[in-house]
């Protein structure tokens, strides 16, 4: 049984609430590093897994018990759903998701077919009412934010430049339009459906959208994740909002209506905060540091925790784990966020 305060921890500091220590979770830590994740992988494909429930909702335990972070992130991929609505897809071990045939025009887009959870993809929710009954810190669902799930579709797997995107999106701009609000609404459906099954809160990776310009992120990309932010807000359930190389699009990622922005290590947190006004933050450890012997990973996390300021602030990294990271490294982050002092001062009032 949890103490009452460790459960509701992450979720206050998502409100900006004063918290007693600064709350940790990683992105990507279920799965990648695990060797326990590794094991269950010799047997079953990661799609495999992510369509069993009781297999998906183990994997997404197992870091909590490991690491003894703060929240859970369910094991899913942002590309389930697109599975889920009639993309034929793979997801390639050490490559990533591979689409058979690319988004390229109209008619392709009628491929893509609505998304109902309950309908299409069931193992969704029962992974997460089954993960929950085990868990004594807050589920985070998630779901791929519009540009990078639109970026997989078009280049038909994983890109530097997201170059055909780009260009899709700047020659066919009504195309473009449609197809982001189909995505959007495909990843609300999802996260809505994690919600009502029992996640507590929810984050969007678009993880990509950093390929943009800011003028092209306002006019092609910010509409629909505007969209899909709105369409949650009835669920007064906590918004995060992450992507990757954002040091010129915090604002705009802000104005896309979400509770709280994933900063990536590009960006240190303060210059973040005064640019986010009273917005909490997530991040923003450079997951490299992690490989770093401990006396230089210390003094990044404790940079880090300085730079955050305490209250409105979780610690994460800059982006997911990267898979050769030794797991007891994390834990070892995990202890010393927790004892990290100052982690109930108030920032200094920010933006003023
Ligand atoms: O904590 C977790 O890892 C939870 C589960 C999770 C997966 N994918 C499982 C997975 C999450 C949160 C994701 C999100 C995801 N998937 C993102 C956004 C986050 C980010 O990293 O920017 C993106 C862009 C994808 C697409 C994707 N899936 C890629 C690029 C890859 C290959 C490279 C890699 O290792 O990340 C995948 C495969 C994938 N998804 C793996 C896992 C555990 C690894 C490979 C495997 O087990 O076969």
């Amino acid at each position: 049984m949890a103490t009452a305060g460790r459960d509701l921890l992450l979720l206050r500091a998502y409100r900006g609430e004063p918290v007693e220590r600064v709350p940790v979770w990683f992105m990507r830590q279920a799965g990648r590093c695990l060797p326990e994740y590794r094991q269950v992988r010799t047997r079953w494909s990661l799609l495999e897994i992510c369509r069993t429930p009781a297999l998906a909702a183990e994997v997404t335990l197992q870091p909590v018990r490991r690491l003894g972070v703060d929240g859970a992130i369910l094991f899913s991929d942002i590309v389930v759903p697109l599975a889920a609505s009639g993309i034929d897809l793979e997801i390639v071990p050490e490559v990533g998701p591979v689409i058979s045939e690319p988004i390229r025009g109209e008619r392709d887009l009628r491929r893509l077919r609505d998304f109902e959870p309950g309908r299409d993809a069931p193992y969704i929710g029962e992974a997460v009412r089954l993960a929950i009954t085990e868990l004594d810190v807050p589920l985070i669902g998630f779901a791929g934010g519009p540009f990078t799930l639109a970026s997989y579709l078009i280049e038909g797997g994983p890109s530097k430049t997201h170059a055909r995107t780009r260009a899709m999106m700047h020659s066919e701009p009504l195309l473009w339009r449609t197809l982001l609000e189909r995505l959007a609404d495909i990843a609300a459906a999802s996260l809505r459906a994690q919600v009502t099954a029992g996640a507590r809160a929810v984050q969007v990776f678009d993880s990509w959208a950093g390929a943009l310009d800011p003028d092209s992120y306002r006019r092609h990309v910010l509409p629909a994740t505007r969209r899909l932010f709105d369409s949650l807000a009835d669920l007064g359930t906590p918004r995060v909002h992450f992507a990757v190389g954002t040091g010129e699009l915090l604002e705009l990622m802000a104005a896309a209506g979400s509770d709280v922005i994933g900063v990536d290590w590009h960006v240190t947190l303060d210059s973040a905060r005064r640019r986010l006004g009273a917005l909490p933050v997530q991040g923003n450890l450079d997951p490299a540091a992690c490989l770093a012997p401990w006396p230089v990973l210390r003094e990044q996390v404790d940079a880090v925790l300085n730079r955050g300021g305490g209250a409105g602030h979780v610690f994460n990294l800059g982006h997911g784990v990267l898979p050769e990271t030794p797991p007891d490294t994390l834990k070892r982050v995990v202890e010393h966020v927790r004892e990290h002092e100052g982690a109930t001062r108030t920032p200094e009032p920010v933006g003023a």
